[in-house]
């Protein structure tokens, strides 16, 4: 390993604030580790793979090509997702036990065959299966690694619907992901609360899936847990049911496109406070009781946040209700699971807040082909939500000159060629960010908004490349905005500050 060396951006932010209660967490690491000892691979102004295989199976939106095995030819991920078939919905029966850390499950899986399939595979990582079938059909199973493969007593025809009943036990557990070198993604079981946070690959530690986001579907949970506990996942609350034995049953729907790392659960003790937009929008956080009051305050600019991004974008925010949990304990980090982001109680601050909400848009709606693309929903993220706080007068813990001198004092590489390990690194976060900027101060306030309308209208509730958002600035502000784009996206050398 050359070149390691790893900062929180709890240091990171402190340097670009003149607040000194920063507490964002998330750009893991400053300079790139490369994992075979070799130099990035970097060339002039032009995308390449830094690690694996070229990613050609999958581009702009488009579905990936592979047949009824392992993978959809992620770069990064290469065994993550599945060929020949595409899932329509998960519906997910899940019996928690918060103390035993013990789940018992049922996941119901609508898909549609892209190829005749006589064998699939879904993405699962430890866990019991004990019974799998097909259209009612028993059917036969083995796990490889963290692949189930599923042979159905009859072949499924192409273009053709199924039905996969999966019944599965244990204790789940979370999972090392190289993209979060410093974290383990997932199912976690702490201090009496259960929660997930999946991002990118940690959704198969609790159901299986096509888990890749190039496979988007609707979900429904339906959580058993202790009467005691509050049950929360994506979407809408449907039904609340006490099943008189000291248990409840909670049903959430989430009837939006939805890609699996966005999956998630909570169980644990949270107290609802809920409010609307002057729209309509129904807000519900679930906060811990003991910091319930200070929370509800903190989470107030949600509303005027939601504003100022369907302004900016044009458009409605994109899903039926949003809304926040907060831990009861500290996690270094936030993310946007869909419609309901969860926070440590250490990443509260209004600028996390705004960043999360904002991937609702970039990273929720808007999801990427590829991991490779992640600049697309962290670039985004982060200067979408500093744009918020400029255009309310207000102080932003991450502005341009600031994580122009933490990317001056680090090692730089461009955000959309990073390598895996710097999935949620420095360039992702803030050359990204510093890509919009860049872009806003050469083409203006005007051509800028429209970029991202068109970018966001384009792409809501598919996915997007890099390929595609450079052909968008292309089309509106031409071939010297695209230019300044890519200096800011490819190569090592960190382009001037732009004024
Ligand atoms: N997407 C999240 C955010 O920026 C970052 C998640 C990092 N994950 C982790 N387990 N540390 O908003
Ligand atoms: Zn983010």
């Amino acid at each position: 390993m050359r070149r390691t060396s790893v900062a929180f951006l709890l240091v990171i932010a402190a340097a670009c604030s003149s607040d000194p209660d920063v507490t964002v967490v998330e750009p893991v690491s400053t300079e790139t580790t490369s994992t075979d000892g070799s130099e990035p691979v970097v060339t002039d102004g032009e995308p390449v793979d830094s690690v694996g295989e070229p990613s050609t199976t999958i581009s702009d939106g488009d579905v990936p090509a592979v047949g009824g095995r392992d993978g959809v030819g992620d770069s990064f991920y290469p065994s993550m997702g599945n060929g020949g078939y595409f899932v329509d919905d998960y519906s997910l029966n899940l019996d928690v036990d918060v103390d035993g850390n013990e789940l018992d499950a049922t996941a119901t899986i609508s898909a549609t065959a892209s190829e005749e399939l006589s064998t699939f595979h879904l993405d699962l990582h430890g866990l019991e299966v004990t019974s799998v079938g097909v259209d009612g059909q028993p059917a036969t199973f083995d796990r490889e690694a963290d692949e189930l493969i599923i042979t159905p007593a009859e072949p499924i025809a192409s273009e053709s619907a199924f039905e996969v009943e999966v019944d599965y036990e244990g204790t789940p557990e979370p999972i090392a992901d190289p993209g979060v070198p410093l974290d383990s993604v997932g199912w976690q079981n702490r201090e009496g609360t259960v929660y997930v946070a999946s991002e990118p690959s940690g959704a198969k530690s609790w159901f299986p899936s096509n888990n890749h986001p190039s496979d988007k579907a609707t979900f429904t949970f339906v959580i058993t847990a202790d009467s005691d506990l509050t049950a929360v996942a994506n979407g809408v609350r449907e039904d609340l049911v006490d099943n008189g034995d000291g248990t409840t049953t909670t049903t959430w729907n989430m009837s939006d496109q939805m890609t699996t790392y966005l999956a998630a659960i909570y169980v644990g003790d949270f107290e609802l406070r809920e409010s609307t937009t002057d729209d309509g929008l129904r807000i519900r956080n679930y906060f811990p009781p003991a910091f319930a009051d200070d929370l509800e305050d903190d989470f107030e600019l949600t509303a005027d946040v939601i504003d100022f991004y369907e302004e900016l974008f044009g458009a409605d925010y994109p899903f039926a209700e949003y809304g926040s949990i907060v831990l009861p304990f500290s996690t270094g980090f936030a993310l946007e699971n869909q419609t309901i982001s969860v926070h440590g109680l250490d990443a509260t601050d209004p600028y996390t807040i705004a960043h999360e909400i904002m991937h609702q848009w970039a990273g929720n709606s808007v999801t990427v082909a590829q991991w490779q693309d992640i600049w697309l929903l962290e670039g985004f993220a982060t200067y979408l939500a500093y744009m918020y706080f400029e255009d309310r007068g207000l102080n932003s813990q991450i502005e341009p000159q600031g994580m122009y001198s933490a990317l001056r004092s680090g090692f730089s590489i461009g955000p959309a060629e990073v390598p895996i390990d710097e999935l949620f690194g420095l360039s992702v976060y803030f050359r990204g960010g510093m890509t919009l900027h860049a872009l806003r101060v050469d083409v203006g306030d005007d051509a800028f908004q429209e970029i991202m309308a068109v970018y966001y209208e384009r792409n809501a509730g598919e996915r997007a490349s890099t390929e595609e958002f450079q052909a968008i600035v292309e089309e509106i502000a031409g071939a010297d905005a695209l230019d300044v784009v890519n200096s800011w996206l490819f190569g090592l050398e960190l382009p001037p500050f732009p004024e």
